[in-house]
């Protein structure tokens, strides 16, 4: 039996640890249905996988296909999927869809969905029904208050995950996500009986002596009362699911969240789920997860990864935009906000997989199509995939210590200014063409005079620090790649070709440098 993965908090920065070593899952997440079926994960998955190179991705196992009648367990699904990820040497991360999906209870087994009395959907009311494009969702949610659909989600739970504990010797899951994008969607909270009886309670003792406040939901929490009662009812629901299982088999667990965004009112984006303003509910009733988790399909990806890598919150991103971005954006997750791993969704159709999503329903999701646009991304992600696994031994030990500097352009940005120990870098970003990657990269400082220079479409000029009247002058520059973690040259760039210019195709330069005084 491998070593169990786990997540270390280390000088702020979040660190899985699989097999005893630090990782950093470069990946993707599945559509939807794929893992539901093994020929299907065979005959088109995995070959659509092999020339990614992924060495993790987020897949799904649903309460509905393990848990057929109550109390009768069926793994071989479960089975399929550590064993041939195993042979395809990648790394799991599993969804458990199970009570919530985006908001609502699809995934739940006929004998739930067939009994709304036991396990009992929100209410919402006509007068606070929150405009969405998902519309009201509330009677397909069951809710968060309903204890008996809770508790037999965590048995379910609990039986999965004795059952990896049995199957995976070779530690192929490393991580488990606890249901997908949780809140409710279509109002701000549930309004029924039972609920609005728990409403007009005092709060929770726990909730109290961690806000410092008194009375009610109304009265402690004021016009943000329906968000903060969901978030606790969320949170602890989740608690009882993830420790269930964690008994049984002791790896990270997290849960991730559909962004408060646009248009900003709870029950228009998820209310309740596991959003960073709602982060203080979540620590406190679902302390089991090791961290709230991104999805990222709006424009502002870094402010995004900024908030979610903050505050101790590990960053890992189940999921973002499949796009050419992405061959950009991964390499600002992980050289400058220390992401645990990376995963475009819908991954599989970079490589020809069909996606079945189209522009209306996307929208319902508060997602752009050209999020997907798989234009370009089947050239440039993998390259920037490769690059980085190829330098993984450079990179871990660097993050943290500031000679590691990350960047995107995620806008209209023209360049960064980053500090080195001796010299300052001036990164000027290349333009944006249809179909190829804006600019994105890194700068590992090796020694005060020489740096690796990596990523994709920008230049970079090392100059003094601002008050030096120094000439900093090229001794060598490089083209190659590292092969086993050692760096082997192509060419010597001098003459014409004197600078640190990276195309579009992921690439990497080193560089050696001297300053002198010229005057
Ligand atoms: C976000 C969800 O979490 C995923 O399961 C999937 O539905 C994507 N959106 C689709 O774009």
């Amino acid at each position: 039996m491998k070593k169990l993965s786990e997540v270390r908090v280390e000088n702020g920065i979040g660190t899985l640890y699989v097999d005893g070593k630090p990782f950093i899952g470069l990946g993707g997440e599945l559509h939807n249905s794929s893992a539901s079926s093994t020929e299907y994960m065979r005959e088109k998955i995995w070959p659509a996988l092999r020339p990614l190179h992924v060495n993790s991705i987020v897949a799904t196992v649903s309460w509905e296909q393990i848990e057929p009648e109550e109390g009768v367990f069926d793994f071989q699904i479960v089975d399929d999927l550590i064993a041939d990820a195993t042979k395809e040497g990648i790394k799991l991360t599993i969804i458990w869809f199970a009570l919530w999906k985006n908001g609502i209870s699809s995934y739940v087994p006929e004998w739930v969905k067939l009994d709304r009395k036991t396990y009992w959907p929100c209410v919402s009311l006509n007068a606070t029904k929150v405009s969405t494009r998902f519309g009201d969702n509330a009677h397909r949610t069951i809710s968060p208050l309903c204890k008996a659909a809770v508790e037999a989600d965590a048995r379910a739970f609990r039986a999965l995950m004795k059952h990896i504990d049995e199957v995976d010797t070779e530690g192929t899951v490393i991580m488990m996500q606890i249901e997908n994008e949780i809140g409710l969607i279509g109002s701000p909270r549930d309004y029924s009986d039972f609920a609005n009886a728990r409403f007009a309670e005092p709060v929770p003792d726990a909730v109290a002596k961690e806000y410092g406040v008194s009375g009610n939901w109304r009265e402690a929490f004021g016009t943000d009362a329906e968000e903060y009662f969901m978030a606790w009812y969320y949170s602890t629901a989740v608690e009882t699911i993830a420790s269930a299982g964690q008994a049984e088999h002791n790896i990270p667990m997290y849960a991730n969240a559909w962004l408060q965004q646009y248009p900003d009112r709870p029950g228009a984006y998820p209310s309740g789920g596991p959003i960073m303003k709602m982060r203080r509910m979540w620590r406190l009733g679902a302390p089991t997860l090791c961290m709230l988790a991104p999805d990222i399909y709006v424009p502002y990806f870094e402010k995004v990864i900024a908030e979610y890598s903050s505050d101790g919150n590990p960053l890992f991103i189940p999921e973002t935009q499949t796009n050419v971005r992405s061959a950009a954006t991964v390499f600002l997750a992980v050289c400058e906000y220390n992401t645990m791993g990376f995963n475009p969704f819908g991954i599989e159709s970079v490589f020809g997989v069909k996606r079945e999503m189209d522009s209306g329903f996307l929208m319902s999701l508060n997602i752009n199509m050209s999020a997907f646009s798989n234009e370009g991304s089947e050239v440039y992600l993998p390259k920037s995939y490769e690059l980085l696994h190829s330098m993984m031994d450079l990179i871990i030990p660097a993050r943290g210590t500031g000679k590691l500097r990350g960047f995107f352009n995620g806008d209209t940005d023209t360049g960064k200014l980053i500090p080195f120990s001796k010299y300052d870098v001036h990164v000027t970003y290349g333009g944006q063409m249809q179909g190829k990657p804006p600019a994105g990269g890194a700068i590992l400082e090796v020694s005060e005079d020489e740096f690796y220079v990596f990523g994709t479409n920008f230049r970079a000029e090392f100059v003094p620090k601002n008050n030096e009247m120094l000439t900093v002058e090229p001794i060598r520059i490089e083209e190659g790649k590292f092969v086993d973690g050692k760096w082997v040259r192509g060419r010597i760039l001098n003459g014409d070709e004197r600078r640190v210019s990276i195309p579009f195709m992921p690439s990497i330069i080193r560089i050696k440098l001297q300053s002198y005084e010229t005057c």
